[in-house]
């Protein structure tokens, strides 16, 4: 048996060689009979020979043709794979960045329609977008009175809460899977998740008449669950932690050539992330922000919009400058966090998650490793924050600033008001929070914290007692 590929079971790369990344890690090798790979070569190259005209191509050419190593720089095809087969590292989308620099420039970028595709040429698809045309350019907010809460010069709200079409950032992260996946003609799309993802692959692959597999941990907040079945997907509850999903999904992605967009799909989704990045820069007037605090799961969007900073540095797009990326988990799941304040990239799991921050709750975080580096190289910090502090974090935003976001939502705003007690965000100095999912799928989290409303008869006479009484103020919690 040929050994062509290996992936960690649960995705994670925990450090340096390949000896080391290996370690405490089970390990599946994929063979060249293996339908994983079948998949991307069948359906892969000849599919995308038949269907794309002599325009895509040339440009596929142009700006992203390979896949590239993050560790040894190898390159591949730009197929359904995602491991290095010779140290086993990650592989990212390869660009040809003079070639995008001579098409792009923040005038054109300005002139196209507001969705995360204006910066096109950043992302690994070759031709049109066929999926999520809708998706991005949320609003950056100006949060005034959030930064006055949080004891901070300024700040703004990057607001994910209200992204098309699931309300959260995960929607952009699918348009570039689902369409990458379909330029290599797979039919069927499937994915691991937390919650979030689940949603937007369900409500995407549905607009594209796709036939979609979403599965989740079973204690799932009721909406998150409730907002895949909606779209006719096929929702597997597993009894289990996300750890125990995703290696399932591993299994089957190998056995039945599914498109995973998170396991053997994974280098093209997870440039979706990098257009969160984009955004904040354009919409900050074209610069990088002095601080951004990120919240993690798996720890990819921490280093997406890292990598975003540096691309439009790279392009000429933004000057050079100073910033730190800091990163926020909760405190019952918070293996980046540990391993940045113990100085460390080596990432310990966590293997039974417990937080109300379910969309935060993966334990071996695939891209932990890379968040840690990436906040190390900003001069950023890690924080996490109890339940309790979580709540607190998702009132502040909501009583402040209007945003209702989820736990996740919470979470960083949470971890940002320690960064800036603890003088790691300067009191003198800006921050861009990162808001990436909406509060309506995790309402339970805010049962027995909220005040029920007032009950009156339909009479001035009661309504008159309730304000002289102060009854509104005083209410019990629901
Ligand atoms: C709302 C929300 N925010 C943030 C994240 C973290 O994403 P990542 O896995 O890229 O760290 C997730 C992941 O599921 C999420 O659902
Ligand atoms: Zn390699």
């Amino acid at each position: 048996m040929g050994l062509l590929g290996c992936q960690t079971q649960s995705g994670a790369f925990p450090k340096g060689d390949a000896s080391e990344r290996m370690r405490g890690f089970a390990v599946r090798v994929l063979s060249r009979r293996d339908p994983l790979f079948l998949a991307g070569e069948r359906t892969g190259h000849d599919q995308v020979r038949h269907r794309e005209g002599a325009r895509e191509r040339a440009m596929a050419e142009k700006f992203f043709s390979q896949l590239k190593c993050r560790e040894c720089g190898r390159t591949y095809p730009a197929l359904a794979t995602h491991v290095c087969e010779f140290d086993f590292g990650p592989l990212e989308a390869d660009y040809n960045y003079s070639a995008i620099g001579a098409a792009l420039n923040r005038k054109v970028i300005e002139s196209r329609p507001g969705t995360m595709w204006r910066y096109r040429e950043l992302l690994p698809i070759v031709g049109d977008p066929t999926v999520g045309q809708q998706v991005g350019f949320t609003p950056l907010v100006k949060a005034d009175r959030l930064a006055k809460a949080l004891g901070v010069k300024a700040c703004y709200v990057k607001n994910d809460t209200v992204n098309h079409p699931t309300l959260s950032f995960k929607d952009r992260v699918v348009a570039v899977a689902l369409s990458r996946a379909r330029e290599l003609g797979f039919k069927v799309v499937a994915c691991a998740s937390t919650g979030n993802l689940a949603n937007s692959v369900a409500a995407n692959a549905a607009s594209a008449g796709m036939e979609s597999w979403v599965l989740i941990p079973a204690d799932l907040e009721q909406n998150k669950v409730l907002n895949s079945i909606v779209y006719g997907t096929n929702v597997v509850g597993i009894e289990g932690a996300y750890d125990a999903v995703n290696r399932l999904c591993s299994e089957i992605a190998g056995k039945y050539g599914w498109g995973f967009v998170n396991v053997n799909l994974r280098p093209y989704y997870a440039e979706g992330s990098k257009t969160f990045g984009y955004e904040i820069m354009e919409q900050l007037g074209w610069r990088i922000p002095r601080h951004t605090v990120v919240c993690m799961a798996s720890g990819s969007l921490l280093t997406k919009i890292h990598k975003a900073y540096g691309e439009f540095t790279k392009l000429g797009l933004v000057e050079k400058d100073g910033f730190s990326i800091h990163g926020a988990q909760a405190t019952g799941c918070n293996p980046i966090t540990a391993a940045r304040k113990g100085g460390t990239d080596l990432i310990r799991p966590v293997p039974h998650p417990k937080t109300i921050a379910k969309s935060l709750a993966i334990g071996t975080p695939a891209d932990g490793y890379y968040a840690v580096k990436s906040m190390a190289k900003t001069g950023g910090w890690s924080e996490d924050a109890t339940d309790e502090e979580i709540i607190a974090g998702v009132q502040l935003l909501a009583e402040t600033e209007g945003i209702f976001a989820e736990t996740a939502g919470g979470v960083t705003v949470a971890c940002a008001k320690k960064l800036v007690a603890t003088g790691k965000i300067p009191k003198d100095e800006e921050v861009v929070l990162c808001i990436t999912g909406h509060g309506l799928k995790t309402v339970e989290a805010l049962t027995g914290h909220l005040a029920a409303p007032s009950k009156i008869k339909p009479s001035l006479k009661e309504f008159d007692s309730l304000i002289s009484s102060g009854l509104a103020k005083a209410r019990v919690k629901v």
